[in-house]
């Protein structure tokens, strides 16, 4: 018989799939290793469950402990899962700009979330990057798993997402175009790929309101970039230490209002259903066609799966409301 022993061994080993229309005005073999085939639905997955292996080994999460973290959704939810297996808590801290199903879903993997506001300062008492911190200082028995520092946040996509993507381009990739928040994608992957091949690209997508464009091309960080905006999943107002910014050659900016049609453009002209920052990176993609020849090979990630944006990118009415559709 053919299973695994339980749900934490489905983690990885993601299919690579050849985008076609979407991308016909680039002139080279686009594929997009789609994530949202973990069993959180996200490539967060990979990194929750080794954030968590990696604590229990070097005693910072302790039998029975509480897990509290600062999450968007995703890692929460790979944190949530592996809990569940391993007999966690986990406490979950979110800006209130996150679409409401990711709360929801949260919620029904059994985590306590709170929601906090986004339009406030990372220092600010009330920001969710303060209310992470107060609430591991607070809760007895609490690990931070803070996966914005956590070296084990990019060492799992160095162990797990750059082989696969390695082996399964037979060593023939070019270029690797993701979106950017903790880093831990771009660098764990990058920093693999350019181990076996030093002239692979790596090229981060960014969106406007973060400070990394700019922190990447001039070492400045420049408040005066920092505003809230709508991509969910992408762009930062600090310097997370899992972005390795020496590995990345470069990034690019797009728009909220391009990253949600290219969000909706995945699923119509592929078929494949997935989140904000996969249209976010497919824009980005496109932006940069000159940069790619016909005999490259580039890979695009897709972090997780459209379900999680129902009441936003894939609902009319939102979209008319940010001015984004007529
Ligand atoms: C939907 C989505 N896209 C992209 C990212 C960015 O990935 P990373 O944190 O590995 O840079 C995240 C991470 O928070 C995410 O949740």
């Amino acid at each position: 018989m053919n299973y695994a022993k339980n749900i934490l061994e489905t983690i990885g080993n993601t299919p690579l799939v050849k985008l076609n229309k979407i991308v016909k005005e680039i002139d080279a073999l686009v594929l997009a290793k789609v994530e949202t085939f973990n069993p959180g639905n996200s490539v967060k997955d990979r990194m929750a469950l080794k954030m968590i292996e990696d604590a229990e080994a070097n005693g910072n999460l302790k039998p029975g402990g509480t897990i509290i973290e600062g999450t968007s959704g995703n890692t929460g939810m790979g944190l949530a899962i592996a809990a569940t297996l391993k007999g966690y808590k986990c406490v979950f801290v979110m800006a209130d700009k996150q679409s409401k199903e990711k709360v929801d879903i949260l919620r029904a993997v059994g985590a306590e979330v709170v929601v906090c506001p986004t339009a406030v300062e990372p220092e600010d008492p009330r920001s969710y990057y303060s209310v992470s911190k107060r609430l591991a200082a607070e809760i007895p028995n609490a690990w931070y798993v803070n996966q914005y520092d956590n070296p084990s946040n990019a060492l799992a996509h160095y162990e797990s997402t750059g082989p696969e993507i390695w082996k399964q381009t037979e060593g023939k990739i070019t270029h690797f175009v993701v979106g950017v928040g903790t880093g831990g994608t771009i660098s764990g992957v990058g920093k693999y790929l350019k181990e076996q091949n030093p002239n692979i690209k790596i090229w981060g997508i960014d969106t406007y309101g973060s400070v990394f464009k700019k922190y990447h091309e001039t070492g400045i960080f420049d408040e005066n970039e920092i505003y809230p905006y709508i991509t969910e999943g992408i762009g930062e107002d600090i310097l997370p230490k899992n972005v390795d910014f020496s590995i990345i050659d470069g990034f690019e900016k797009v728009t909220d209002k391009d990253a949600a049609i290219y969000t909706q453009k995945i699923a119509i002209d592929e078929g494949i259903f997935v989140g904000n920052s996969a249209g976010s990176a497919v824009k980005g993609l496109l932006q940069l066609k000159h940069h790619f020849k016909k005999e490259d090979v580039v890979v695009v990630l897709f972090h997780d799966h459209g379900s999680r944006y129902v009441g936003k990118m894939f609902n009319p009415e939102w979209m008319k409301s940010q001015g984004f559709i007529d």
